[in-house]
């Protein structure tokens, strides 16, 4: 990742000199700690720099994990800026701009931010959790072209592949989606799935907390299933097997028809079905149909901070320690200043699985998420509730 390795300078002559480097829009120092951060704006971009003073006369000026843009050649762009308009001397860099197409660039790759506001190209919608080497995923994409494939997986090595595979096999009907199954359901609208394909999901034997099936995944799915519309579970997994037909007879489950077979041979095998056959395991097919209509989703959520200001000394009311609520968390990991009246709080909140990492900027005329709102889903919000009343009142009941 690019960053510049300088020669140590008086950082304070970014607020008295601002118009030096008019791309930097504040300078924020840490608590506790020699480290700042940079907030600038380029291309019509807002994000970090941080720059971290070093031992052997050398500072590193580097990208923000949390704020960077997709660009890289963006954040060059700004490291070289900053650099010049402040004089600063080049230790060493590798900011040198590239052709490199970023890792995850596919117009069938999709953030799931996107899906706040997203046209569906095809009336009939399928998805796929943890697709992994994609063969099922691409053989029905294939095989039923006015359907949509939404194909979820965490692991991004095999998400690039896949994107790979839908433009080497001309394919205008997947959509790859880098996120956590168990999260990113919520973004769908009610009734609008013909089918759920959960194909040998991991087992996690020893911390089933992180399984994929669960009462709530159960939920959300029958609210996404169109009626008549199926999940389907696919397992090697004894365990597994008698762990999903628990929950999908679990108490207070949507009024669904469930049906069970063993052994079915598919039309494509996956890698790791391949696998299991040789060694001649049992494999299990559960097949939960939806048999009701949804109401719509109907959460309104709002990321705004009404009402939140700066206040002295609200730096010293703040828990450094992560705070566990029902079902969510919050943790203000570093605070920064940014001259006596703004504050920048570097926080994780949200789902215990898949964090939101974000920054707030609070100052004397407001508060905001910097620079872009967390995802749209039912814990953040819960979060971001808690937040907004932790900074109001300085409530930390836990
Ligand atoms: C055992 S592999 C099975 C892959 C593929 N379905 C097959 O049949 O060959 C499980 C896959 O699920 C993915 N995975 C695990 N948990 C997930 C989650 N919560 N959301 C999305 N993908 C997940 C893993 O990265 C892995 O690729």
């Amino acid at each position: 990742m690019p960053h510049l390795k300088v020669k140590p300078f008086d950082t304070s002559i970014l607020d008295k000199e601002r118009e030096k480097s008019s791309l930097v829009t504040f300078r924020a120092t840490a608590l506790n700690s020699i480290d700042e951060v940079w907030g600038v704006e380029l291309g019509g971009e807002e994000f970090l720099l941080q720059y971290k003073p070093e031992s052997k006369g050398a500072a590193l000026l580097k990208y923000d994990k949390v704020t960077r843009p997709l660009k890289v050649n963006l954040l060059k762009e700004a490291l070289g800026k900053v650099a010049a308009a402040l004089d600063m001397e080049i230790v060493s860099s590798n900011i040198a701009m590239s052709a490199t197409k970023p890792a995850l660039s596919s117009e069938y790759f999709k953030k799931i931010e996107d899906f706040e506001n997203i046209a569906y190209p095809k009336e009939k919608i399928a998805v796929e959790v943890g697709f992994g080497s994609g063969r099922h995923l691409l053989h029905q994409a294939k095989k039923n072209p006015d359907t949509l494939y939404i194909g979820l997986e965490i692991h991004t090595p095999s998400a690039q592949q896949v994107l790979k595979q839908i433009e080497l096999q001309g394919l205008d009907n997947i959509w790859v989606v880098n996120y956590d199954a168990r999260l990113f359901l919520e973004m769908l609208p009610s009734n609008s799935c013909e089918q759920i394909f959960v194909h040998f999901p991991v087992p996690w034997d020893k911390k089933p907390h992180r399984r994929v099936i669960s009462p709530s995944f159960l939920e959300e799915s029958m609210r996404v299933l169109c009626k008549e519309g199926r999940l389907e579970l696919r397992t090697d997994s004894d365990n597994y097997f008698w762990y999903a037909l628990e929950t999908f007879f679990g108490e207070s489950v949507p009024k669904t028809h469930v049906e069970v077979r063993k052994n079915e041979a598919l039309e494509v095998t996956s890698k790791y079905e391949a696998r299991w056959l040789r060694q001649e395991k049992d494999i299990y097919d559960v097949y939960v149909k939806c048999l009701t209509h949804s109401d719509p989703r109907a959460l309104e959520i709002d990321f705004n901070f009404y009402g939140v200001k700066y206040s002295e000394g609200i730096e010293e009311k703040l828990s450094k320690e992560a705070m566990v609520f029902d079902g969510f968390f919050v943790h203000f990991e570093r605070l920064f200043k940014i001259g006596d009246e703004q504050l920048l709080i570097k926080c994780a909140f949200g789902s215990f699985d898949r964090p939101e990492h974000k920054y707030i900027l609070m100052g004397r005329e407001g508060c905001r998420y910097f620079a872009s709102v967390p995802v749209k889903t039912t814990v953040n919000y819960q979060a971001h509730q808690k937040m907004k009343t932790i900074f109001l009142e300085g409530d930390l009941s836990v």
